[in-house]
């Protein structure tokens, strides 16, 4: 299938299709969710704890998010690609943010960048790197970026009041220039707020069934990564158990002598070159 466009994002908001988004960091897992048939995929900065075992998002680098971005890449040539920017690649000033963005789409073909924030400062990172030709995707609600100041890993804009100030945002987001936006951890009522009124599409992550399309953290869906599991991931497999299986089935068989097995597992030499080897 043709890899999806921004044109054929807005035709399917227009038709009421869900988008779907998943997040891969590698060429294994993104060539898995082509075949799957992903509308999106998301190198998200959750690469830090997914990938790398950090506990949060804060030590990726750009260069991290290069390398991984370019590996999905290539395992998922014909899919929409977003590239996270990572903790200080866009807080500095426009030009450091434009010129990060343009390291993921020049370096590694990303089809678009995603950051985190929904004020003015942000507003200007979005205006700016839109104007240099690339798409860019917002990140509001629950932002682990601002995860000191939001005060921990939990829902936002729970309050009336709260929930106005996300949906203002979604507002100034769209209007610099952003082609879509993520809205993440909050009710159902906020998100489907947010989808009703924008003109652009709504991605959500624990925003309940109202928005345009769904984000999950591939390894939290596949009950890969036991850390920690938000409230709203679904685990639609146990990956991690049976991987785990595998590999003491395996060390058990290797100390036992059971693998491998000569007959199924190694290579042949003709009796012949064996008779004259061994004398
Ligand atoms: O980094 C990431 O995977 C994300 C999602 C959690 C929204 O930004
Ligand atoms: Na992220």
């Amino acid at each position: 299938m043709a890899k999806k466009t921004i044109n054929d994002f807005a035709q399917m908001v227009e038709n009421g299709e869900k988008i779907v988004y998943l997040t891969a960091y590698d060429y294994l897992t993104a060539k898995m969710q082509e075949k799957a048939g992903v509308d999106m995929i998301l190198v998200g900065d959750s690469l830090g704890m997914v990938c790398l075992g950090y506990d949060t998002t804060f030590p990726v680098t750009m260069d991290d998010m290069v390398r991984h971005c370019q590996a999905v890449r290539r395992g998922a040539p014909n899919t929409f690609i977003v590239g996270d920017m990572p903790y200080m690649s866009y807080q500095k000033s426009d030009e450091d943010a434009v010129a990060n963005a343009g390291r993921l789409v020049k370096e590694a073909l990303v089809d678009c960048i995603k950051l985190e924030g929904g004020g003015p400062l942000i507003a200007s990172r979005i205006r700016a790197i839109q104007q240099a030709g690339i798409l860019v995707m917002g990140h509001i609600g629950l932002t682990p970026q601002l995860m000191g100041q939001i005060g921990g890993y939990k829902a936002q804009g729970r309050s009336a009041s709260a929930a106005m100030k996300i949906v203002n945002e979604a507002k100034a987001v769209e209007a610099a220039g952003a082609f879509s936006i993520l809205v993440e951890g909050v009710p159902t009522a906020v998100g489907k707020a947010i989808a009703g009124r924008a003109g652009i599409p709504i991605l959500g992550i624990g925003a309940g069934s109202g928005t345009h399309g769904q984000l999950l953290i591939y390894a939290d869906m596949v009950g890969m990564y036991d850390n920690f599991t938000p409230k709203f991931v679904k685990k639609y497999a146990n990956v991690g158990e049976h991987l785990t299986n595998a590999f003491k089935a395996y060390t058990e068989e290797v100390r036992q002598g059971q693998f491998p097995d000569d007959a199924e597992h190694t290579y042949k030499m003709s009796a012949e070159e064996e008779k004259e080897f061994l004398t």
